[in-house]
This record gives structure tokens, C-alpha cells and sequence, in this order.
């Protein structure tokens, strides 16, 4: 089998009038965790829509560009070939099947996937997820917003991807709750998957991508290796949240006990 690596060049875009992706390029090698930063509207949601090849179902369309993995070009793929190829989605706003239950909810992810992987499917989401074996003929749609997330990347899993694409599986999630899911992505990872994480938290992010690109109005204005990046002043300024230093120490009192003690928790 060849190396599960993504190649994306130069995709474009849009819905109707609206171009949401200049020619993006980027790459997921085999094995790795990329991430992809931005902000609202930045076109994150639209390149994982062109990458599952789901954007017609939101009225979009890709209007150029090329998406090959493991060798083979996805572009030309009809949707429903995408998780056969290899390829799982998790879509923004954790959309489980609230009314099944999350046994059921589970067992629809299995539905597409690749022959001769379903096996262990279960067990594999179950040890990741404890949770969910917990919870398993409970009503979907009764879990907590993070359990949910949960289930949602377990129900992806089921099909046994060799990529995952998952949309900010941290938004809206408490510290705590978002921290267990970037531990249960480097899990997943540690077990053969690769990821393409797209993420407003680029804290998270960049602490669990290897690469990472930063999506302006629908292009790529930054890439780099994740920690060059975490580094980076305009990185730490508009997507860390980290204030001109030179400029904060100007003006922070001389002593201030309580960030210090902030700091060292
Ligand atoms: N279904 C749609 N129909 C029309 N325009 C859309 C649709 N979805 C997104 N857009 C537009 O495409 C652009 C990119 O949106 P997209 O949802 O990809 O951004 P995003 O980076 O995922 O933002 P967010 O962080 O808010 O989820 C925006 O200008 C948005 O208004
Ligand atoms: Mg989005």
C-alpha cells in the first residue's frame, strides 16, 4: 500500500459568487498531525468540505486545483468514495444522530468502511473512549457537548481512516474537556492515523501539529514547522492572544503577584 500522504494544489473554492479558497497548497505526510489556523471565515470549514469532496451539500463547488492521497487524486472522487478511500470528516458542531443511540450512532460509521477493517472497530473506539461503552444505549442527543464531540470523532474512527479531518473538535468545549480530546487526537495518531485538525484554539493546535498553515480570507499566509510558528510574533499576536510584550511590561506594575502565581499553576 503507498504511503498515506495528501497533497492539496493550488484549490479553489466557493459558493456561488463567494470565492472562499485562493489556491491553497498543503501537504499531510504520512503518519503526521497538521494543523490549520484561522480565523471566522478564513475558509477552514471550506477546505475540509473540498477535501471530503462535501461542499455541494452546503451549495459550494471547487472550482480548481488537484487533492491526491496516497497517490491516487481525490478530486474527482463522487462523496461517497471519499471513506472508502481512506479519508473521515467530522464536520464543525459535532453533528451526531442526537435521536439514535450512541451504540446505533456508532454503528453508522461502520457503514462505510474500507473492507476487512471493521473489525476491532469497537474495541479500538471503546479503549479511547470509555465513555461511550458507558453510555452505549443512551440517546445520542442526552450527552454533554463533549461527549458528543466525543462520539462524533469515535463514529468517524469506525470507519477506520487512514486521515482524519476534524473540524475545531474543541469549540465550545470547557479547558478541561478540550485538553482530553487533544490527548485522545495524539492517541489516535500514536496508533497509525494521520490528522489535519483545523483549529481556532492555535494553542492546541500547534502543540499537537508536527506542520502548520495559517488560512487568511481563503489563502495561505503562513506555514511552517509548528513550533516556528508558535514562535512566530505575528502567530503569538493574532491567534495566541499574547500581547506586545515590550509594550505589556511597560505598562504592567512593577509587582504583580497574582500572574505570577498565574504563571507558575
Ligand atoms: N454554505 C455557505 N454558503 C455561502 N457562503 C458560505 C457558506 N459556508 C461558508 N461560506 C462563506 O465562505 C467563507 C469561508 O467560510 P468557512 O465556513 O469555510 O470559514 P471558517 O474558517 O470555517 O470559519 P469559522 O471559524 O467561523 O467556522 C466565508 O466568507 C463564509 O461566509
Ligand atoms: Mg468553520
Amino acid at each position: 500500500m503507498s504511503a498515506a500522504a495528501l497533497h492539496v494544489r493550488g484549490l479553489t473554492a466557493g459558493y456561488g459568487p463567494v470565492t472562499a479558497l485562493r489556491g491553497v497548497s498543503l501537504d499531510v505526510p504520512d503518519g503526521a498531525v497538521v494543523a490549520v489556523l484561522g480565523g471566522n471565515g478564513a475558509g477552514k470549514s471550506t477546505l475540509l468540505r473540498a477535501l471530503s469532496r462535501t461542499l455541494a451539500f452546503h451549495g459550494g463547488a471547487v472550482t480548481d486545483g488537484t487533492v491526491t492521497f496516497a497517490d491516487r487524486p481525490l478530486h474527482t472522487l463522487p462523496p461517497d468514495r471519499i471513506v472508502a478511500a481512506g479519508l473521515c470528516h467530522v464536520p464543525e458542531g459535532r453533528q451526531v444522530f442526537a435521536r439514535m443511540t450512541v451504540e446505533d450512532n456508532l454503528r453508522a460509521g461502520a457503514l462505510a468502511a474500507r473492507k476487512g477493517t471493521k473489525a476491532g472497530a469497537f474495541k479500538r473506539v471503546h479503549e479511547l473512549f470509555p465513555v461511550l461503552a458507558e453510555r452505549a444505549r443512551q440517546r445520542a442527543g442526552l450527552l454533554s457537548g463533549g461527549e458528543q464531540q466525543m462520539l462524533a470523532v469515535a463514529r468517524a474512527l469506525m470507519a477506520s481512516p487512514r486521515l482524519l479531518l476534524l473540524d475545531e473538535p474543541s469549540l465550545g468545549l470547557a479547558p478541561l474537556m478540550a485538553a482530553r480530546i487533544a490527548d485522545t487526537i495524539r492517541e489516535i495518531n500514536a496508533q497509525g492515523t494521520s490528522v489535519l485538525l483545523v483549529e481556532q484554539n492555535a494553542a492546541l493546535a500547534l502543540r499537537l501539529a508536527s506542520q502548520a498553515y495559517v488560512l487568511e480570507v481563503g489563502e495561505v499566509t503562513i506555514e511552517g514547522p509548528a513550533p516556528e510558528l508558535a514562535a512566530s510574533d505575528e502567530v503569538r499576536r493574532r491567534y495566541l492572544g499574547v500581547v506586545d510584550e515590550e509594550a505589556a511590561d511597560d505598562a504592567a506594575p512593577a509587582e504583580v503577584p497574582h500572574l505570577a502565581r498565574w504563571e507558575h499553576a
